[in-house]
């Protein structure tokens, strides 16, 4: 983007973070910075409908609320607007003029780069599409390829994020489907973990104890598979010997669909 004036210096190390939404997303994402050291829960600000509620919610994680999206850009270095899709407009109509060259960065699904450069042309602006597991600094943020930040307004953003867990830049053109598959799939195997740990507890694992040992394989299962690269079939294989056991228990969830029931849980959100 081409710059006419002197650009505003931020340094990650001071920069203030402001939230227009503290919902789920934004939360997370909150406490992930806290909890990373990146951001002092005391340099992020937040503003939402209800104040009552977000006083609350502000409290108990020692961010500071704003009563309106106005004092939250006066406050704030980076703009992250956290509401449903369809509040965007509203959310960022009272500062949509007043932004200058302050950067915004969108979690909103639906709303790529090009939909904001409708809204609000000619400001700074990235989308992308972070997953709940930010808040453990564990999480894939999808970062839309086009944007509008300058150069130096993408290193401070992108600093941030990493924070947060793993950037994936991604074409305008895969945002949605990369971010239907990173940003849903936690809900996917949350229902997976308590699949797993229902069939535990049929077979006599006290329930406080089948959570954690199913969470601990499927973290250390992904992890070995990034670490290691390895391709998930032949990960399967190996845990399956000639005759044993766990083929019976892979035959079994082939004859119940469940590669089938992944692909039609995408098909179901991207149509
Ligand atoms: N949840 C996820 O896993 C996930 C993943 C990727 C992306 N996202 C995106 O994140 C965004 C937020 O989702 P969420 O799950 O965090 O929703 P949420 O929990 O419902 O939070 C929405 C927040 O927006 C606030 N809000 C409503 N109207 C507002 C307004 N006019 N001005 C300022 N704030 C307003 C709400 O405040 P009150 O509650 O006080 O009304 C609430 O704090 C969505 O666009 C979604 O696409 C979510």
């Amino acid at each position: 983007m081409a710059i006419t004036k002197a650009e505003t210096v931020v340094r990650t190390d001071s920069a203030r973070v402001g939230f227009i939404g503290f919902g789920n997303m934004a939360s997370a994402m909150a406490e992930g910075f806290i909890r990373s050291g990146k951001v002092a829960a005391s340099r992020i600000y937040a503003c939402a409908g209800n104040y009552q509620r977000l006083v609350k919610r502000a409290e108990a994680m020692g961010i500071r609320p704003r009563k309106d999206a106005e004092s939250l850009l006066a406050s704030a270095d980076v703009i992250i607007v956290a509401v449903k899709p369809h509040v965007v407009p509203e959310a960022l109509a009272p500062i949509m003029k007043k932004l200058g060259d302050k950067p915004v960065v969108s979690v909103a699904a639906g709303w790529p780069c090009a939909r904001y450069e409708d809204l609000m042309p000619g400001t700074c602006h990235l989308s992308i599409m972070p997953n709940t597991p930010v808040a453990v600094n564990e999480g894939v943020i999808i970062c839309e390829a086009s944007h509008t930040l300058t150069e130096r307004q993408e290193k401070l953003v992108r600093s941030l994020l990493e924070s947060l867990g793993t950037v994936q830049d991604v074409d305008s053109s895969l945002m949605s489907i990369a971010g239907t598959v990173t940003g849903c799939s936690p809900a996917f195997i949350a229902m997976v973990i308590e699949s797993l740990a229902d069939a535990a507890v049929k077979h006599g694992i006290p329930r406080a104890a089948a959570y954690p040992l199913v969470s601990q394989t499927v973290a250390g299962t992904a992890k070995l598979q990034l670490e290691q690269g390895t391709h998930p079939g032949v990960m399967k294989d190996a845990v399956c010997s000639p005759g044993g056991t766990t083929i019976r228990g892979v035959a079994a969830l082939e004859e119940a669909g469940l590669r089938s029931a992944f692909i039609k849980a995408i098909d179901a959100i991207e149509g």
